[in-house]
């Protein structure tokens, strides 16, 4: 174990390296940012022009669009979309620095005041409501973060009840079940999709007994229902090889009726992540891709392959089950046992494909960059303004099992990384690992990890940069994250790490 002193010795030298970092490089972000106006003045990139073309058009009417969640990288690429497409798009979120408040897109931008355990939803709600009403917004795009989901749902039935605004976000009913681990097992199997055997846990007794009734040779892994961060990623197979160490493993994890868990069946094989876009139950926009644990680097698969063909037969047959008004980001996290694959990301022909959901995010999921060169996006989301009102429309439910729309793919097979990340974990990390008291680097290690950045660097894309829209990068790094490392200089919170494409910091 390393000492308290140490530890601290360590949050300085992170932080502050952190900060020479964001220094060394702002001269060479400077040049970039400046040289990209420049280029934009002299010739206009193609989604400028775009924009202008679809503006001249006559009888067009742009529309008014409210993106929240715009600090993040999912949020800046719908808003950049909108704004691509001719319409007038504001942004908000929960930060002042959010680096979409740079961005070019934007014709405004507002802070909201962020719902907590003292304030409640209430300012939340009444910040979003009022600001749809001062700037008569057509269509609100929610891109937040988990930590106001079920006030978006509320936001909302609020709009949608008060104001002709319409909302691309789940009621709270809905977000509350399918955010909930459990319950959208549970429903999932209800309207008769396969699912992984799953069991909600609220005592030591609950989780023997069901591990004692399961099939002889099936493991089950445990995860906390809520939020915990600190079990996150805790991949202990149960049973173990005996009663006594399973029951000691069990003990540690204070399983009670307030801190409730979830028992799963553990799949063994790739994960893979889909999101879409739902509007009445019609699956609009999809997109499906390998995924891990901590993601940062997004490649899409095949579209159309055996496997994502498979995904998103899923995703519209969960969608148009779930009734009308069925309207939202929808995102599903998917285990594909190992037998059935052929290699890296392909499925044998023979193999009856099986998909086991194992969570569902009822929000914009960060894939959604991989629609940064489809410009029939903004199309896919404003088809919600010419639907059908779903309250008055009986029918709308068995209309939409019938309908054969194809959603919207993405363009281009770009791949996708950020290069703060990728930046720090591949090559500062490597190379100063063992001024970081940690002395494990064999040198091999190392130049794959330099050889993967600049691969990384040279064809992959970016995803906050656009050479169109470059501020919100140099913002980013020079604004946003300094002043998150200065603060936790200054106030001594601990972080063990962060995610640049969402800007969350994980507290320690
Ligand atoms: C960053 O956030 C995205 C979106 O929530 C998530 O999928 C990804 O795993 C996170 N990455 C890290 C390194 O935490
Ligand atoms: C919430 O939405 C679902 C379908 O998405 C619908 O069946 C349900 O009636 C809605 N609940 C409320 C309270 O509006
Ligand atoms: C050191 O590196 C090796 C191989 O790269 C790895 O297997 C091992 O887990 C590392 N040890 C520590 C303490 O990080």
């Amino acid at each position: 174990m390393i000492g308290p002193r140490l530890n601290q010795i360590r949050h300085w030298l992170k932080n502050i390296s952190l900060l020479i970092l964001s220094l060394g490089l702002l001269p060479l972000t400077t040049l970039i940012c400046l040289a990209s106006l420049i280029i934009n003045r002299i010739t206009p990139s193609t989604a400028e022009k775009r924009r202008n073309a679809a503006r001249q058009k006559s009888p067009f009417q742009p529309k008014t669009i409210l993106v929240t969640g715009v600090g993040m990288s999912k949020g800046l690429a719908i808003a950049r979309s909108f704004y691509e497409a001719g319409h007038n798009v504001i942004g908000a979120d929960f930060s002042s620095l959010a680096c979409g408040r740079v961005s070019t897109s934007l014709s405004k931008y507002f802070t909201l005041r962020k719902p907590d355990a003292v304030r409640g939803s209430g300012a939340y709600i009444q910040d979003i409501l009022r600001l749809v009403e001062a700037e008569d917004v057509d269509l609100w795009c929610s891109c937040s973060g988990v930590a106001s989901a079920v006030e978006d749902g509320e936001v909302k039935e609020i709009l949608e009840a008060r104001t002709k605004c319409k909302a691309i976000q789940f009621n709270v009913t809905t977000t509350q079940l399918l955010h909930e681990k459990h319950s959208f097992i549970k429903h999932t199997q209800s309207i008769g999709l396969t699912v992984p055997e799953t069991h909600e846990i609220t005592s030591l007794d609950a989780v023997e007994r069901a591990l004692r009734q399961a099939p002889k040779d099936r493991k089950f892994i445990m995860k906390p229902t809520g939020m915990d961060d600190t079990h996150r990623g805790d991949m202990t197979l149960l049973p173990k090889a005996t009663d006594k160490e399973t029951k000691r493993h069990l003990e540690t994890l204070s399983i009670s009726a307030k801190c409730p868990w979830i028992l799963q069946q553990y799949i063994k094989g790739p994960e893979y992540c889909t999101h879409a876009l739902v509007i009445n139950g019609a699956v609009k926009l999809f997109t499906s891709l390998p995924s891990a644990e901590l993601l940062m680097h997004y490649a899409a698969l095949q579209v159309d392959c055996k496997l994502d063909r498979a995904l998103l037969e899923f995703t519209q047959k969960f969608a148009a089950r779930a009734g009308s008004g069925f309207t939202g980001h929808l995102s599903f996290d998917f285990m594909v046992e190992e037998h059935q694959m052929d290699g890296e990301h392909s499925i044998r022909e023979d193999a009856d494909l099986i998909l086991y959901p194992i969570e569902c995010n009822p929000r914009a999921h960060t894939a959604v960059v991989l629609f940064n060169s489809t410009p029939e996006m903004a199309a896919a989301y404003l088809s919600i303004l010419d639907a059908p009102n779903p309250t008055n429309d009986q029918n709308g439910h068995a209309e939409n099992e019938g309908r054969v729309d194809l959603p919207i793919r993405p363009r281009l097979q770009d791949k996708y990384y950020w290069i703060g990340h990728d930046l720090v974990e591949l090559v500062l990390q490597p190379l100063f690992a063992p001024l970081l008291l940690r002395p494990n680097n064999s040198f091999t290690d190392l130049a794959r990890k330099l050889s993967l950045f600049f691969e990384h660097l040279v064809h992959w894309r970016d995803g906050t940069f656009e050479r169109r829209d470059p501020l919100p990068l140099w913002w980013l790094y020079h604004v946003y994250w300094p002043m998150q490392f200065w603060m936790s200089l200054r106030t001594g919170q601990k972080w063990s790490r962060i995610n640049v494409s969402t800007t969350k910091m994980f507290a320690c």
